[in-house]
């Protein structure tokens, strides 16, 4: 038997704790993600499979898991994979039989996460491709039913787990008496049921109503699928629910012990629900079929609900009784004669008895302009009145029946007219609460200190119901999270329990006489009971004939035509979910997880402040969150860590920790091509790196130092921007066109940069639409940006190929060239680098260094032009270093000019071109010093531009100041010597580089992603610069010394365009 992979943190070397979520979130978004789809093989942390072991076996690579035998299986309720006999990967859960039932909300939901993801392993191994996609389909619909899953019977019977009766504890599955199916002779005597649900009065939620109405729609479910339904009330925050209900329906077999009773998957035969495991119980409800509009997946759930408001809202015999007779009395009172004339189209005889449901207390309406307040009395009370106006054409004899959550709401001049829903059990109201030995009573305190009451429901005073004096300092303060009040209130006094029971019989008697006595109700949306209040007049009533008349939001559902109605739909979908997020913003922090930036909405989360300036964005959020954050990026969980130790522990993440490939291969493999780069395991990329830079000798450099220099004194020459004696120009593109010519003819010889001046040039830019950001996601697409990219692609490397081929025939030798390098190369065991790779390898090269350094080229011109001071300085450096007339410049010459070194590397600090790096998390990533752990859903982001801007490294950081990089300079970096090039060095398969990635500066990255062509990208940067510097004198065109801003749509942050400067020739005179 094997225990899940790793990323299911299973049975971990440190203790397992089950009240953390665990390293999985449930509501993970992976799925949303392109790039997942084409999913990677297991990681090399996946265990292989092997049939079920009888010894313990801990011979595994990691420690992160280990396998276990049959009789040692985890004490904690977890999916485990398993093989059967033919080898294939299933997968089953186990839950301890003596474990105190039911679990917790936290640990289902948990499990529920786990499974999940298991689920999706399992089918990947099965299938290799497709499988997180696949598994996640199959794992919520019950019709098709994940294939790999096996029942908890089965898995018994099959020895996978070892029965009940076996398991270490030797206890037995518990049969705990569910509500209404205490034993009895007869009972005892039944068969299990062969299916069932369960559904489990739990929540961290205060209120009854959400709570009802996912009982209701679980017995309908249940119902509908032939489930034996139970109800399990052993921790309900109001007591025993047949205090306020009869007990249900009971079915004429047996629960089956409690350790079958499943969360996940929803085909498992007993499935148990509640709160926590609602979305996984009532998703497909939810989704809805593709051919399902909105309308009929919300008839759906309606319907399911109905039924089950059908059979199990029954109140408790004297509750029902008192109902009953109330909605006689108001019945009776609509039913005065009135006279025929006075109704519209003269039918009738009676009055119009409008239900009104006010809820206050802490829920706020969806309405906009009252989201911190409530909907005003005046508007319901409106309402009811032009109700009754537009039916009836009268008053007489129609009145208001009135519920609310706030006494005060009965006393108000609005209401003065109406009719108590129920006089049974009433709230009291805040000056009752006062007189009334005010010291003693805690919900004083919650009344006046904390929330500023207006009156009503509110959590806060739920949970603590009942606290006495002496506990009262103990009570939470006003902010403490659900969980913790629920906590708190985990073991509630028998007063405690009273009082919340009577809370609950108010409401529901409230509903009841409101949705029994009416003839329309009015109330509004954003309260489950004006939800409920619907569900309990039937869908007729209530939505086909607008009896039901919502007011949070104005519009009545069911009087707009179709479109309106779908409008309204999407509306309220919108806000639904924007409610929804944000409560599970609020509400259920993991603790264990780095802050989320607040949201409004899901998927979009930070997506647009991110991508209009992701380092302001990193700043701001460094400010409010620390250094390490987690923010919603197109629907992916994505965790920044900034600052030194966020360098270290992301871009010197262990690769079994963290992959680049993951992220990039969707936007880097269609450009460069098959098998380099992203397209190839970690370790030939480490070998191909080092192919790369054997070529990128200070031999070739000094070779290349004319070949640029040459480059840019003829593209100056024959450009027509820059004839003349002097001009303006939008300096971007042309900095672009001298990067790729100059690297073109330095790395891959004259005869591909000749191509440039013909097809070449626009076949790259064609490679280069492929990095658009949308194609993260539509890179696959058949849309006409990508079939160029394909098209450009085989062309380039067919022109690659080629040129191999006529070199090998012509029987070429001694070249010093990459291509020449790349032809001569063995990987490991001697095999040579196949020409295809060799053509791609060429294209990624050019690729990969032309918009870094194009854009950092940009920038050193904007900056000159802003400062023309420092311009001249470089002049005068080359003259001083190098003699007034300016010899040809060699690669031993750029040493001597260590302004014109530190221009370059000013502007990167200031302009780093790359200003996210990602990695995907492989493995849960305990954050060293800290609690936290970055769970295998979230992509990792690295942004070492922060650092380089920190004014703790460096004075003064938004200042561009080439002269920091001089010794005593007052602005130069405070970078310790630990992080400096005396470090530790590491090879990670091409070549030594520095072990630590915890220096504030690393435009070039760190660790085993880090750059090759930074020297490269020196020598040319600072080629350009020289040169330029002797032919130039660059201003603003205003005179002034501001600097463009920064544009963040590409991948690759560089100028806003235009960007135009002033030019003039030095030799003008
Ligand atoms: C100013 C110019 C440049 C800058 C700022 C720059 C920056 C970077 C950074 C930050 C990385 C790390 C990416 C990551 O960790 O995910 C990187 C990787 C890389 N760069 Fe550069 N680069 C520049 C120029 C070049 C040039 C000219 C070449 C080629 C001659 C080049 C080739 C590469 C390659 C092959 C990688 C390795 C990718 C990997 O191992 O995953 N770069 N560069």
């Amino acid at each position: 038997m094997i225990v899940s992979p790793p990323r299911i943190n299973l049975r971990r070397a440190a203790s397992h704790n089950p009240h953390d979520r665990g390293p999985l979130s449930s509501t993970s978004s992976r799925f949303n993600f392109n790039h997942l789809v084409f999913s990677p093989p297991p990681s090399p942390g996946l265990p292989s499979l092997s049939p079920p072991l009888r010894k313990p076996w801990s011979a595994q690579p990691h420690d992160q898991y280990e396998m276990v035998a049959q009789d040692d299986v985890p004490d904690f309720p977890t999916p485990i994979v398993v093989t059967d006999r033919r080898g294939r990967a299933k997968w089953t859960v186990s839950i301890q039989p003596d474990s105190n039932f039911p679990l917790t909300p936290g640990q289902y939901s948990d499990l529920c996460a786990k499974c999940k993801e298991v689920s999706g392993r399992v089918r990947e191994l099965r299938t290799q491709s497709h499988g997180l996609q696949q598994a996640y389909l199959s794992f919520t619909s019950s019709d098709s039913g994940d294939h790999d899953f096996i029942d908890i019977q089965e898995a018994e019977n099959a020895v996978y787990l070892l029965s009940a009766k076996g398991r270490k504890s030797g206890k037995q599955g518990q049969e705990v008496a569910l509500v209404g199916t205490l034993k009895t002779k007869e009972t005892a005597d039944q068969p299990i049921c062969a299916k069932s649900m369960t559904f489990v009065l739990e929540s961290t939620d205060a209120g009854i109503g959400r709570t009802l109405m996912m009982l209701w729609t679980a017995y309908g479910l249940a119902l509908r699928e032939n489930r034996a339904f139970f109800i399990d009330d052993t921790r309900w925050a109001y007591g025993k629910y047949t205090e306020i209900f009869k007990a249900p329906p009971v079915p004429a077999c047996r629960p089956p012990p409690r350790h079958e009773m499943l969360p996940c998957p929803r085909q498992a035969r007993h499935l148990i629900a509640s709160a926590a495991t609602a979305s996984e119980v009532f998703d497909r409800y939810m989704t809805g079929s593709s051919d399902a509009d909105d309308r009929s997946v919300q008839k759906t759930m309606f319907s399911l609900a109905r039924q089950g408001y059908e059979a199990l809202f029954e109140l408790n015999k004297d509750d029902g009784e008192y109902v009953d007779g109330r909605i006689r009395e108001l019945m009776a009172k609509r039913m005065m004669v009135v006279s025929p004339k006075t109704t519209k189209g003269g039918g009738g005889g009676a009055g119009l008895t409008v239900g009104v449901h006010v809820r206050r207390g802490d829920c706020h309406p969806f309405e906009y302009q009252y989201r911190d307040s409530y909907v005003p009395l005046n508007n319901y009370a409106d309402t009811a009145r032009d109700i009754i106006n537009d039916r009836l054409n009268t008053r007489a004899h129609s009145f208001v029946v009135l519920a609310s959550d706030d006494p005060m709401v009965y006393e108000s001049d609005e209401f003065a007219d109406a009719s108590r829903a129920q006089e049974r059990i009433k709230l009291a109201n805040k000056q009752a609460i006062q007189q009334a030995q005010p010291a003693r009573n805690v919900m004083r305190k919650y009344v006046d200190e904390t929330f500023g009451w207006e009156g009503g429901f509110f959590a806060a005073m739920f949970w603590n119901l009942g606290v006495s004096s002496t506990s009262a300092a103990k009570a939470l303060p006003s902010g403490s999270s659900a969980r913790a009040y629920a906590t708190a209130a985990a073991q509630p006094s028998s007063e405690t329990i009273r009082l919340r029971s009577l809370v609950g019989r108010a409401y529901m008697m409230d509903l009841a006489v409101l949705a029994g006595a009416s003839d329309v109700v009015v109330c509004t949306v954003s309260a489950v009971g004006c939800r409920l209040l619907a569900v309990m007049m039937g869908w007729d009533s209530a939505m086909q004939r607008g009896n039901w008349v919502n007011i949070d939001g104005g519009l009545q559902f069911s009087q707009l035509g179709t479109a309106s109605q779908i409008g309204v739909a999407i509306a309220a979908f919108f806000t639904i979910t924007v409610v929804l997020n944000v409560l599970q913003q609020v509400l259920f922090k993991n603790p264990n997880e780095p802050p989320l930036v607040f949201h409004w909405f899901p998927v979009i989360g930070s997506t647009i402040t991110y991508g209009m300036d992701p380092p302001r964005f990193f700043k701001e959020n460094r400010e409010k969150y620390g250094e390490c954050f987690t923010f919603i990026l197109l629907g992916k969980k994505t965790t920044v860590y900034v600052g030194t130790q966020g360098n270290e522990f992301i871009l010197n993440g262990k690769i079994r920790d963290v992959c680049a490939e993951e992220i990039y291969t969707v936007l880097t493999t269609p450009v460069f091509g098959k098998d380099v780069v992203y397209d190839c395991p970690n370790s030939k990329l480490m070998e191909q790196k080092k192919f790369m830079k054997v070529a990128l000798t200070t031999e070739a450099f000094r070779q290349y130092v004319p070949i640029i220099s040459d480059e840019v004194l003829s593209y100056f020459k024959r450009s027509p921007d820059f004839k003349g004696k002097s001009g303006t120009v939008n300096i971007s593109p042309k900095m672009a066109q001298i990067t790729i010519f100059t690297a073109s003819h330095a790395l891959q010889g004259k005869e591909i940069r000749d191509q440039f001046d013909e097809s070449l040039a626009d076949l790259y830019h064609d490679l280069d639409m492929g990095f658009s950001p949308v194609n993260f996601m539509l890179h696959w697409a058949p849309l006409p940006w990508n079939k160029r990219r394909d098209h450009a692609q085989r062309t380039v490397a067919k022109i690659y190929m080629d040129t191999i081929k006529r070199r090998r025939e012509r029987g070429e030798t001694g070249a010093q060239d990459i291509m020449w390098h790349l032809m001569n190369s063995e990987y490991k065991g001697g095999v040579k680098v196949p020409d295809h790779e060799i053509a791609h390898m060429m294209i990624a090269l050019l690729m990969a260094g032309q918009h870094s350094s194009s854009s950092t080229s940009s920038w050193i011109m904007l900056r000159l032009a802003s400062r023309p001071d420092i311009m001249e300085e470089l002049y005068q450096e080359q003259v001083d270093a190098l003699g007034a007339d300016l010899p040809e410049l060699t690669y031993e010459d750029l040493a001597k000019l260590p302004l014109n070194q530190a221009i370059v590397k000013e502007t990167l600090r200031l302009h780093a071109p790359i200003h996210s790096i990602m990695r995907a998390v492989k493995q849960p990533m305990p954050v060293p010093g800290t609690k936290l752990v970055i769970p295998t859903s979230h992509v990792l982001l690295a942004a070492p531009g922060v650092s380089a801007t920190d004014p703790h490294y460096f004075p003064n950081p938004e200042l561009w100041d080439p002269h920091r990089w001089e010794k005593d300079s007052p602005n130069a970096p405070a970078i310790s010597r630990s992080t400096a090039e005396d470090e530790d060095m590491i090879d990670y398969g091409y070549g030594l580089v520095s072990k630590g990635a915890s220096s504030p500066y690393l435009p070039f990255g760190a660790g085993r992603h880090r750059c090759i062509g930074e020297q490269f990208a020196n020598v040319q940067l600072q080629t350009i610069v020289a040169m330029t510097v002797r032919l130039f004198k660059f201003r603003n065109v205003d005179g002034s010394n501001k600097v463009i801003g920064t544009d963040y749509a590409s991948l690759f942050s560089r100028p806003l365009e235009p960007a135009v400067i002033a030019w003039e020739r030095r030799d003008s005179n």
